[in-house]
């Protein structure tokens, strides 16, 4: 007989993993090898964009590398990631205000791990299926703010900071992708400006997930624009070479807030995490010289932009509802008389394809598996075109189209 574990026995992978798995089980290679279509997944090219800048080759690590990196991150790279928000945003961060992570997630994580008990979450109800893990995961306390087709899936700011039926006690922290993940909604200009107001008064905070930050119109949208007291705040801003920089790899994200928080983050990578490896922070260093990012922003906005356009207008074409904002490079569909996300799924996975069930970003579904739970969202789901070269929109609207026309025959016939 098995001893039972000592580790948590609600510890299932992300959504988006479960989805690699069972398209593996069916279609016995893994997603993202030659012959297979990559609509769920979140990474973008990693390949030189049509007028991008090089991404580099190499980086030099000498003998001071091998020490310990410093807690809170190298040098280098805290002063390139304040200069980066600085001549862009016009904000004026220190480099104190950076903490430096292996990557998006292992900050937010931190950030939700060390929340205190009176601090509750606020997050809309279709979001990034990460966040639904962690905050389980951290034990933190959350409410889910409606994402609907009445509200076009963009709630106002308003709702975020809704106090109704709480004491003073109570601070909120609403975390919210932006652009988003999945619905590609934006909050950008006065609406963005005045989410940090309500953010920056007392009591408040923001977590605001700023992975997609360059696609968006405006090449660079970032809540630091409108920040008026950082250090006096519960601001956190996250960002990550990830998506713009074109590097999920080098494993590199970093959390913007005030110095009281960003050492409360190094001391607990003193004795948690012992720093991020300096290959990786003197590559990201190189990947955010400022002529290299000015390039990357244009060239990400143009790709990007373009596909956007062009698969949303295919995607209503072929009689999806579309729902998606303007900015990230996800697009959020609804399927039409109430066909449904997962069997849609278990069609692709036979030509090699997949998308994101809408189930999986719902914030508001149990983290374990429950038969009876019905999500708004099954119906819906997201179509990732960040790791789509130009070259195969043809090819990837002509499968969906068979399969959706293929779906809805076996509906009218009864067969489905
Ligand atoms: C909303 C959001 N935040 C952050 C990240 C960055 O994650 P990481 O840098 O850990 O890969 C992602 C990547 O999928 C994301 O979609």
């Amino acid at each position: 007989m098995n001893r039972p574990s000592f580790l948590s026995d609600n510890c299932p992978p992300m959504g988006i993993y479960e989805t690699l798995y069972a398209f593996r089980d069916s279609f016995g290679q893994f997603m993202g090898t030659p012959g297979t279509h990559p609509w769920s997944q979140g990474f973008p090219l990693t390949t030189q964009l049509e007028g991008g800048p090089e991404l580099p080759s190499s980086v030099d690590v000498t003998w001071e590398d091998r020490f310990y990196p410093k807690a809170w991150g190298h040098p280098l790279l805290r002063d390139a990631i304040a200069e980066h928000y600085n001549s862009f945003y016009g904000s004026n961060i220190t480099p104190e205000n950076v903490m430096v992570f292996a990557g998006g997630r292992p900050g937010i994580y931190t950030i939700l791990a060390f929340l205190k008990k009176h601090v509750e979450v606020r997050i809309g109800n279709a979001e990034w299926p990460a966040y639904l893990d962690i905050l389980t995961q951290t034990d933190s306390s959350w409410r889910v703010v409606p994402f609907t087709k009445e509200n076009g899936f963009h709630p106002s700011n308003a709702e975020y900071f809704d106090r109704s039926g709480l004491n003073a006690k109570t601070h909120l922290l609403p975390i919210i992708s932006n652009p988003g993940n999945p619905t590609g909604h934006t909050r950008a200009g006065a609406e963005l400006e005045e989410l940090i107001a309500f953010a920056e008064q007392p009591g408040n905070g923001i977590l605001l997930d700023e992975a997609y930050e360059m696609f968006h119109g405006s090449k660079g949208v970032s809540g630091i624009r409108y920040v008026k007291d950082l250090d006096n705040s519960n601001v956190f801003l996250a960002g990550a070479c990830t998506k713009g920089l074109q590097c999920p790899g080098i494993r590199i994200g970093w959390i913007i807030a005030s110095k009281k928080n960003v050492e409360t983050m190094a001391n607990y990578s003193s004795f948690g995490m012992g720093g991020v490896s300096h290959p990786s922070q003197l590559y990201a260093a190189k990947l955010l010289e400022p002529n290299r990012v000015a390039q990357a922003r244009d060239a990400v906005e143009r790709h990007y932009g373009m596909q956007r356009a062009r698969y949303g207008e295919a995607f209503a074409n072929m009689g999806l509802k579309v729902h998606t904002g303007d900015g990230g490079f996800y697009h959020w569909l609804e399927l039409p008389d109430g066909l449904n996300a997962n069997e849609l799924n278990k069609r692709l996975f036979r030509h090699g394809a997949a998308i994101l069930e809408g189930f999986d970003c719902d914030m508001a579904r149990p983290h374990s598996k429950d038969p009876n739970y019905r999500s708004p969202y099954e119906s819906y789901f997201r179509f990732s075109f960040g790791p789509l070269l130009p070259e195969t929109f043809e090819s990837d609207v002509a499968i969906l189209k068979r399969v959706l026309d293929e779906y809805r025959a076996d509906v009218a016939a009864g067969r489905a």
